[in-house]
């Protein structure tokens, strides 16, 4: 870990494309996508329509398309595209040195005091 960011490992374990899981407190899982351009995206795995496995789908640009029913989502915003309205929370992502990062607090919520 740097700072208040927390490794999750290797740029090469997600071939570009793809994405990978992590699953988080509190039973969400986040989705940390590859894209063939070599940019890394990460959104909590479900979809805003009705939480289909973003993870699953199929990347293409900066956007993936649901493996349910088709709506696109932006890697970039978590927003659906087009006439779809919703949007899915993105986390903090950065790389360094061949790694990736997720903000920590974006992805380990704080318990209440
Ligand atoms: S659940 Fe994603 S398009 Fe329906």
């Amino acid at each position: 870990m740097i700072g208040d960011w927390l490794d999750i490992g290797p740029v090469d374990q997600i071939a570009p494309g793809t994405a990978r899981t992590l699953a988080v407190q509190g039973g969400e899982e986040i989705a940390i996508f590859h894209t063939l351009d070599h940019t890394f995206h990460a959104l909590v795995n479900r979809c805003p329509h009705k939480r289909g496995p973003l993870s699953q789908g199929i990347v293409h640009g900066s956007v993936v398309t649901c493996p349910l029913h088709n709506w696109q989502i932006s890697l970039r915003s978590g927003e659906a595209q087009g006439d779809d309205k919703g949007c899915v929370p993105v986390v903090p992502l950065r790389v360094d040195a061949g790694r990736i990062y997720l903000l920590r607090e974006a992805v380990i919520p704080h318990k209440a005091a």
